[in-house]
């Protein structure tokens, strides 16, 4: 069964604590992995602004600290019509998934649009083969 609703409740709380008082655009992401556990993350800006953190990025952190491995579905959501992840969390996100992993990308009343990884980042860069 779809976990589409529990990710994007979980980023959308996740999202209510975002720190963006700078571009005061705030966003939240939910990833499960692959024990199946869900961690969040939400934008944290800085007044030097290329040091503020994406939601993704922070939400990837929590899988790792927890003992996650891999990215298995992933949930941005915006107030904004189509806030897909930029392109270094495209990059992150790959390090975690593969091409075929989902990545749903919603506004503040739901899902808006469906991708995979593979198709937000065509030919993407990888080292080494995931485990
Ligand atoms: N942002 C994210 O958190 N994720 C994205 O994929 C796009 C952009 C944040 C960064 C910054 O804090 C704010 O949104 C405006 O760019």
């Amino acid at each position: 069964m779809s976990r589409v609703n529990e990710l994007f409740e979980a980023a959308k709380s996740a999202r209510e604590k975002s720190y963006s008082p700078y571009s005061k655009f705030a966003v939240g992401a939910a990833l499960i992995d692959e024990q199946g556990r869900i961690h969040t993350g939400c934008n944290i800006e800085n007044a030097a602004y290329p040091e503020g953190c994406c939601a993704e990025a922070i939400a990837i952190g929590h899988l790792v600290m927890a003992g996650g491995k891999r990215v298995r579905e992933a949930l941005v959501v915006a107030d904004a019509d189509l806030a897909t992840p930029c392109g270094g969390c495209r990059q992150k996100l790959l390090e975690f998934g593969d091409a075929n992993v989902r990545v749903h990308v919603a506004d503040l009343n739901g899902v808006r649009r469906d991708f995979t990884i593979g198709s937000l980042l065509p030919a993407g860069f990888i080292l080494k083969e995931n485990d």
